[in-house]
């Protein structure tokens, strides 16, 4: 039986190229998104993760359709840019309730299915961000939301491990989607900031969505079986590097 994953906010960009490559390992993909997918193959569930009602929905559904669930990813997430002074508590709350209760959500209602015997190594994977181990300007609610991911993977580690299923984060360095678009709109010469961003990776280049999916299918598979409770980070190396005018 192929192992069913689900991927949310898996319809466009890290989140479809992580549903790409399980699909591409022979696994039954369900991408749960507030919109569909620009790639028409996978089944699409409508979710809104902040929501705990279309949670249950999702969970229902996959019960009752698939009667398993081997691997969930959590990487619906978005971003504002607005500086502390500024910020409403409303722009808080829905950075916080998508980024963070959504993880909570699809977490807590993700464990009975899949500990119903039927998965072998189940596995969760969420994808937070370097913005949770340091800061871009105006990224406040951003940076915390993702600190706070990475801290529940702890603890998500801790209590669905006796379990059996491991739970690990991803923390991808600067990613080439649109996602970066309205921050990157602010400068005015857009080349030379992109050549700039560039500069701060060793190796030499942004990173694509498939590094994260490429990451992401090996802490999900039985290789990555003594690995959990884990925030890799997936940068190019940029946070290894210490910033100093250039030579
Ligand atoms: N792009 C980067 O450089 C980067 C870096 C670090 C971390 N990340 C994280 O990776 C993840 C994906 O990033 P991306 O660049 O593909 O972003 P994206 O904006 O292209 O995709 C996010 C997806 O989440 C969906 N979504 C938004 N709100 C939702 C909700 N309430 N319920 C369900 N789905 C919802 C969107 O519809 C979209 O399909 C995010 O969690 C982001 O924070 C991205």
């Amino acid at each position: 039986m192929p192992r069913v994953v689900v991927v949310t906010g898996g319809s466009q960009n890290i989140g479809l190229a992580i549903a790409e490559g399980f699909a591409a390992e022979g696994a039954q993909v369900i991408i749960a998104d507030i919109q569909p997918p620009t790639n028409s193959d996978f089944i699409f569930h409508e979710t809104n993760v902040a929501d705990e009602f279309s949670v249950k929905s999702l969970m229902a559904h996959i019960e009752s359709d698939f009667g398993r669930l081997d691997v969930l990813v959590n990487n619906a997430g978005i971003c504002i840019e607005v500086p502390i002074q500024d910020m409403s508590t409303e722009q808080w709350d829905r950075v916080m309730d998508i980024n963070v209760k959504g993880v909570f959500l699809m977490t807590k209602h993700a464990f009975s299915i899949m500990t119903n015997g039927i998965s072998e190594s189940p596995a969760i994977v969420n994808i937070s961000s370097i913005e949770g181990l340091g800061a871009n300007p105006q990224h406040s609610v951003y940076g915390a939301s993702k600190g706070a991911v990475a801290s529940f993977t702890h603890n998500t580690a801790l209590e669905y491990g006796p379990h059996g299923i491991r739970c690990n984060a991803i923390a991808p360095g600067w990613i080439n989607t649109p996602f970066n678009e309205k921050f990157l709109n602010q400068y005015p010469n857009r080349a030379k900031v992109d050549d700039e961003i560039k500069s701060l990776h060793p190796v030499g280049r942004l990173g694509l969505p498939e590094d994260i999916a490429n990451t992401a299918l090996y802490l999900a598979s039985p290789q990555a079986g003594f690995i959990t409770g884990q925030e890799i980070i997936v940068a190019g190396g940029r946070m290894a590097k210490l910033p100093l005018p250039k030579l």
